[in-house]
């Protein structure tokens, strides 16, 4: 064959190949958005008229939960961003009706996960429908979580469980209940929730990380003097090593505290964390972590998909913040969603997108299983990518108005 005609082989092949790339790339949300839906629907019907929400999955039975779960609101957050995908009435009515089983909640001081429960259901309700009874319900929300703010700690109180092992635990996941509290100010005018957001963020930065910014999961506080007693772990693998969901929540944690608050001390910690997950030696190649970072037998050991959904999803909010790694940030959250998108999804028969996600390996529960947070963030972080690809879109489209 002459070497010309090889040349244009190549080439063609080289189009095909970028052009299959790219329609992949600009489907893949799509069809993520349709599978979705499928298996919404799915088990909106199964749980026609439940006051409980679904979790997980047990033996192939959906495992339902009363609404002082912490993970309640998961659902109802999916069935929201549905409707803020599509636009179709069906989802708004459905997200409705499962965010109202979450009411009561409002007045449940026993928990700190409130933001969890209320900010993906009443608060997606609200962002979505501006309906004002939404609204009352998140501002009660709020009032009731700050009860668990001890000043001399500068933290909330994260378990009432257990007292005979901590004093006043703190644990990382609980960043992620500050949204609720910065959401609060904005819409109360009250600086109060604001400044209780901000002290537990400063003293978690304090406190919970290491020096190449690794997490441990939970810190013990005395709630007299508010000195440090003691730092372990609960769904870790030891005290000392890194549990990957908790890494996870510290990155969307610190990203969303930059979002609220614009301080960059906070930005600077997310792309410390960031920069951990994503050197690490540990981090597989697919980008889909290992429950703990410090597993020692990477052939026995389960991923954590609920992990990666989480750090795709802030990598997708941190690229689009002054920082120096932008695109690679954004490169890796797209590679975290076509794996997930092609290797992690939950069988036909099911009732959710994801499976392989992992609840507490030390407590042998929800190993290896789909589980509803990690399908929240997921969808997500579909959006993300949605809203942050038409950004582009717009940012290089002639200016017709002008
Ligand atoms: N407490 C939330 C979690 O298990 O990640």
């Amino acid at each position: 064959m002459k070497k010309s005609t090889i040349a244009w082989m190549t080439l063609l092949i080289g189009l095909v190949w970028i052009s299959a790339c790219d329609k992949d790339a600009a489907t893949i949300t799509t069809d993520n958005l349709s599978l979705a839906g499928k298996r919404l629907t799915a088990m909106t019907r199964e749980l026609h008229g439940s006051r409980d929400n679904p979790r997980s999955l047990k033996m192939d039975e959906l495992v339902l939960v009363k609404s002082r779960d912490w993970t309640s609101g998961f659902f109802p957050g999916c069935l929201w961003l549905m409707y803020e995908a599509t636009g179709a009435s069906v989802w708004k009515e459905q997200a409705a009706k499962f965010t109202l089983n979450l009411e009561a909640e409002q007045h449940n001081g026993s928990t700190h996960d409130m933001g969890f429960k209320m900010l993906y259901s009443f608060g997606n309700g609200y962002r979505l429908t501006g309906d004002s009874s939404y609204k009352a319900v998140l501002l009660q929300s709020a009032k009731t979580l700050i009860t668990r703010f001890n000043p001399k700690v500068g933290c909330i109180r994260s378990w009432d469980h257990h007292q005979e092992v901590w004093q006043y635990p703190v644990i990382i996941d609980n960043l992620m209940n500050l949204e609720l509290l910065f959401w609060a100010t904005r819409h109360s005018g009250d600086p109060v929730y604001h400044d209780i957001a901000r002290t537990h963020a400063l003293q978690t930065m304090k406190h919970h990380f290491r020096k190449d910014y690794s997490t441990w999961h939970v810190v013990n506080y005395d709630s007299t003097t508010g000195a440090v007693i003691n730092k372990q772990t609960h769904q870790g693998l030891a005290d000392e090593s890194c549990w990957a969901r908790g890494q996870a929540w510290a990155l969307y944690g610190y990203t969303m505290c930059y979002r609220e608050t614009g301080d960059t001390l906070f930005l600077r910690q997310a792309e410390k964390i960031a920069g951990f997950i994503l050197n690490h030696p540990n981090l597989p190649d697919d980008l889909v972590p290992y429950w703990d970072f410090d597993i020692a037998d990477k052939s026995t050991e389960p991923r954590d998909v609920s992990a990666a959904a989480i750090i795709g999803s802030a990598l997708f909010e941190l690229c689009q913040f002054p920082v120096d790694n932008s695109s690679l940030y954004r490169m890796k959250a797209n590679q975290i969603l076509e794996n997930l998108s092609h290797h992690y999804l939950a069988k036909e028969a099911n009732y959710f997108i994801l499976s392989h996600s992992v609840g507490s390996k030390p407590s042998d529960s929800e190993v290896d299983v789909p589980i509803i947070y990690a399908d929240y963030y997921f969808l997500e972080m579909n959006l993300r990518k949605m809203r942050l690809d038409k950004a582009d879109v717009n940012l290089t489209a002639p200016a017709e108005d002008k």
